[in-house]
């Protein structure tokens, strides 16, 4: 039914238009509850695999990336559709337009979505307030945050800690988001010289919620497919060096490689199957830094995770699934990430050995 008809109607509108109409549908279709059962019973997985991350357990390993809910209209009917998490956002403290429309551009000959949104959305308070109300939600909440656009980069930080302050009772994990291309300037934030502080501001701002309400949120850090490798790899040991829990790859990229589409000259964020490559790339790359950090400080490093047994699981690519365009075409290329996943494989296990022996030895 999907491929015949409604896939077919709803190419045929706008992009944004199709958008918010299949938003409000799953919006409405969330708050019948008869309705919802219903969904639920059809769609949900038949044998679902809880996968157990950052101290959270993700009910399947299926998520809806952030920017298909932004101000969080939907939950309990994306819930119902069988998402394991669904990434809201991205948040901003204040209400914002966005970028002009047109700000989004089916590839159709490419499988793929350019995107200039530009964070519009209601802001921090009305989303607070819509979360407030759901209850018995089942998949994770995850709550994307990003500064407003007039925010200069220097402040940075208040935006975030402003967004952990009012959202922290709501979120199952925040997502960092400091790697849209379409907030000019946001993307500089992931340079090692801004990064290290801008954590320690939210990680001080974690730590005051935990302790006052006496619950964990775990911070995941979005990052861009388009750094460079040097420049990834300083931002990868600022992450470790702060103990962040976990890194999301990747954001969309404003690189265009062999698109046939005329909309590819459009300015945004591409997604879906042109960055798969170039995402399992990026995912590659990362790992292969956690390798050799691992290999370096002798297992010691990523101790500090709760829950984390295996270092693959600190990318959430990898762990679980994370989607939003490519969701149409449902396959991740993994032949990049192959011969990572084996290395990755040997060195849990010696983790897992090199505990043991160590626990064993304080034992005798
Ligand atoms: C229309 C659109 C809007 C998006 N908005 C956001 C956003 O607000 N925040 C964010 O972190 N990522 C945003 N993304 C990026 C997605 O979350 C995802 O990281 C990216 O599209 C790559 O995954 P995909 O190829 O499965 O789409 C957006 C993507 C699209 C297509």
């Amino acid at each position: 039914m999907y491929c015949n008809w409604i896939r077919p109607l709803l190419f045929s509108l706008p992009p944004e238009t199709a958008h918010r109409l299949t938003l409000q549908l799953i919006g409405l279709a969330g708050k019948i509850t008869p309705l919802r059962s219903l969904i639920e019973s059809r769609l949900a997985p038949n044998t679902p695999q809880k996968v157990e991350l950052f101290g959270l357990t993700f009910p399947n390993q299926l998520g809806l990336a952030a920017g298909y809910d932004k101000d969080a209209q939907a939950v309990l009917g994306l819930s119902a559709l069988g998402f394991g998490h669904i990434e809201i956002g991205t948040i901003t403290p204040k209400p914002q337009a966005g970028n002009p429309k047109p700000r989004i551009f089916r590839l159709k000959e490419d499988q793929g979505v350019i995107n200039r949104m530009g964070f519009p959305g209601r802001g921090a308070d009305d989303c607070m307030k819509r979360l407030e109300k759901i209850t018995h939600l089942k998949a994770i909440l995850g709550i994307n945050i990003g500064k407003n656009k007039d925010t200069p980069l220097e402040h940075a930080s208040q935006d975030y800690t402003i967004l952990i302050d009012k959202l922290y009772n709501t979120a199952d994990y925040f997502a960092i988001n400091i790697s849209s291309p379409n907030t000019v300037g946001l993307r500089q934030l992931q340079h090692s010289e801004y990064l290290d502080s801008l954590l320690a501001d939210i990680l001080d701002a974690r730590e005051i919620h935990r302790n006052l309400m006496n619950k964990f949120v775990p911070l995941l850090v979005k990052l861009s497919p388009d750094m460079e490798a040097s420049d990834l790899e300083q931002s990868i040991e600022v992450i470790l060096s702060r103990k962040i829990d976990g890194i999301i790859a990747t954001n969309t990229t404003i690189t265009r490689n062999n698109l046939r589409s005329s909309r590819a000259v459009e300015a945004g964020g591409l997604s879906g199957k042109p960055i798969s490559q170039l995402s399992n790339q990026v995912i590659a790359f990362i790992l292969s830094v956690l390798i050799c950090f691992l290999l370096y400080t002798g297992f010691e490093y990523f101790a500090y995770l709760p829950g984390l047994r295996k270092i693959d699981e600190f990318v959430i690519r990898l762990g679980i699934n994370e989607h939003y365009t490519s969701m149409s075409r449902g396959v991740i290329d993994i032949r990049d990430i192959t011969y990572y996943l084996a290395v990755v494989v040997v060195l849990n296990e010696a983790t897992r050995l090199s505990l043991l022996s160590r626990k064993w030895r304080r034992k005798t």
